[in-house]
């Protein structure tokens, strides 16, 4: 029997990563992309000695528009795709790019169109199998605009959209899209910030999205108290809102 088919699009996130290792101890086939050689040759052995039955790699940057039918032709070869997720991401620099379009424009190409292109390319395909989960990772940054990080909120809040159109849209083939909003979490994206007590480790995050997928959620916050957190801060009216410092 053939084994279970994961995609994951920027594997060597710290989040991703954590996810890979849980089907990997499921015995999944699993398809890994990112842009460092170096950090796919380990994740590809680690996720091997946890029990994934095969892997495969390949390297691609989203700082450059590219071939993005070629990676679902790759990730889809000679099967059917049950899980794919799309992890890859930039926190940017909020002032840098409040300076420079350049940078700002940098980022989006990261954050959002290949996003975009990419949800594009592999919804087609697993539209026609008519089977399988996309789980997108979003962030509750996308939910309101702040001054903070509205450059970054703006990328994922157009994920966010973006995954609700495609959910809608795939309903009626049997593919399903789970739309993933982290708080904060403990990775390399994150390490520059000090830390606080709502900081959580990569594997709750991990096991959140396991769950959610299982369960079929079409949207999941995680930790779960990010809903309650968020519900609150969607609430703020607008003349309110813009006099905070958030
Ligand atoms: N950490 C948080 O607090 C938090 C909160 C909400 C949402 N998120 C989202 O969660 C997702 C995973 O992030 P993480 O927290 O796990 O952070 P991470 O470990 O820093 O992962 C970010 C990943 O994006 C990859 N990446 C960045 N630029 C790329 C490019 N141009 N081309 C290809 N890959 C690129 C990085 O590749 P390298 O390994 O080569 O650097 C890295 O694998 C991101 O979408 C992030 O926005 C994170």
């Amino acid at each position: 029997m053939q084994a279970n088919r994961m995609v994951i699009i920027g594997a060597t996130s710290a989040i991703a990563t954590e996810l890979g290792r849980i089907y990997a101890t499921k015995r999944w086939e699993i398809y890994l992309l990112a842009r460092s050689p170096e950090k796919l040759k380990i994740l590809e052995d680690d996720l091997k000695a946890r029990g994934a039955v095969a892997t495969h790699s390949r390297c691609f940057d989203f700082a450059h528009r590219g071939n993005y039918q070629g990676i679902v032709d790759w990730a889809s070869q000679g099967g059917c795709i049950d899980l794919l997720l799309i992890a890859h991401g930039v926190l940017g620099d909020q002032k840098a790019s409040e300076e420079s379009n350049e940078l700002a424009l940098q980022d989006f190409e990261v954050n959002f169109l290949s996003y975009m292109c990419l949800l594009n390319s592999f919804s087609k395909n697993m539209e026609s199998k008519k089977k399988g989960t996309i789980a997108v990772i979003s962030s509750v940054a996308g939910d309101r605009g702040r001054q903070s990080n509205y450059f970054y909120g703006t990328a994922k809040g157009a994920i966010t959209i973006f995954c609700e159109g495609l959910r809608n849209r795939l309903f009626k083939s049997n593919v399903h899209v789970l739309t993933v909003k982290p708080g904060f979490v403990k990775t390399p994206m994150t390490a520059h910030i000090k830390q606080g007590p709502l900081f959580v480790e990569p594997h709750k995050i991990a096991e959140d999205i396991s769950r959610a997928v299982e369960r079929k959620k079409n949207q999941v916050y995680t930790p779960w108290f990010w809903w309650i957190i968020m519900t609150i801060i969607k609430m703020i009216p607008e003349p309110i809102l813009k006099r905070l410092k958030l």
